[in-house]
């Protein structure tokens, strides 16, 4: 049986990340969390205090990125540094979005991912997996659950880091998100015609990845796992 490549789009805290984990390491493929790439870029955009679209572009086109598999998951290094413990504050969540939408951002992107996958054998988590960057993978997968469902799975992980921050704040950051993710111009979030949809609003980590699996054997009839 062949390796297959798993694209996983869908909204925040959906649980794109947690599951694609899972599977990776049941089936022994290597994984590619593409948020973790927007989220660097938009940290170095941060750092280096660019605004502008054009100068963010620029800067996304030269930057040096590697993306490596970690005990933790996947780590992403731009010229050199490790910056995957500063992508994930709610700094560059604000801002992600907007960096996200610039068309050359994108298309430096969109070049990484498509090269990370070209053996198959792995899964990618995003929002536009399965309609931009493989239209032709294996098996699609857009995975929900109600905005209330995934701003409390959210807010769980977010209240030790950040005591200030509401149950609202969280609900409408992530609403405000999901958003601009679906109306942007190029490439929004937004469900490949044939891709399944999974909500998965009331299953665990395990019985969602579960799910994903059965959906692979029941398209690939030799599919082991
Ligand atoms: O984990 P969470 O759902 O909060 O977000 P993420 O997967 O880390 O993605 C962060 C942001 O990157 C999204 O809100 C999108 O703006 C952008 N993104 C994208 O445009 N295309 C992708 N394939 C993946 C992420
Ligand atoms: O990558 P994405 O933003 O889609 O979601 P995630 O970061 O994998 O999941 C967000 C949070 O929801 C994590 O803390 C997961 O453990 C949790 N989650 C859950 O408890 N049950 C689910 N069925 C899905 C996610």
């Amino acid at each position: 049986m062949k390796k297959l490549s798993i694209a996983i789009d869908g909204p925040a805290g959906a649980g794109k990340s947690s599951v694609s984990k899972i599977l990776a390491a049941r089936l022994g493929y290597a994984y590619l969390d593409t948020g973790a790439m927007y989220r660097a870029v938009t940290y170095e955009a941060i750092e280096r205090k660019l605004v502008d679209p054009e100068a963010v572009a620029a800067m996304a086109e030269a930057l040096d990125m590697e993306v490596l598999p970690g005990q933790d998951g996947m780590h992403v290094i731009t010229d050199g540094r490790d910056v995957t413990p500063f992508i994930r504050t709610p700094e560059v969540s604000g801002r992600v979005s907007e960096v996200s939408a610039i068309g050359r951002v994108r298309k430096a992107m969109v070049a990484l991912q498509r090269k990370q996958a070209e053996k198959g054998g792995i899964v990618l988590d995003g929002r536009d997996i399965g309609t931009t960057v493989l239209p032709k993978a294996d098996i699609k997968i857009f995975l929900t659950a109600s905005v209330h469902i995934r701003a409390v799975r959210r807010f769980k992980e977010l209240t030790e880091g950040h005591p200030e921050m509401t149950m609202e704040d969280v609900e409408k950051e992530i609403s405000r998100r999901d958003y601009l993710d679906s109306h942007r111009e190029i490439s929004p979030l937004k469900k490949a015609e044939d891709a399944v949809l999974l909500d998965n609003g009331e299953l665990t980590l395990e019985g969602t990845a579960e799910a994903i699996i059965r959906i692979c054997r029941s398209k690939f009839p030799g599919f082991d796992a």
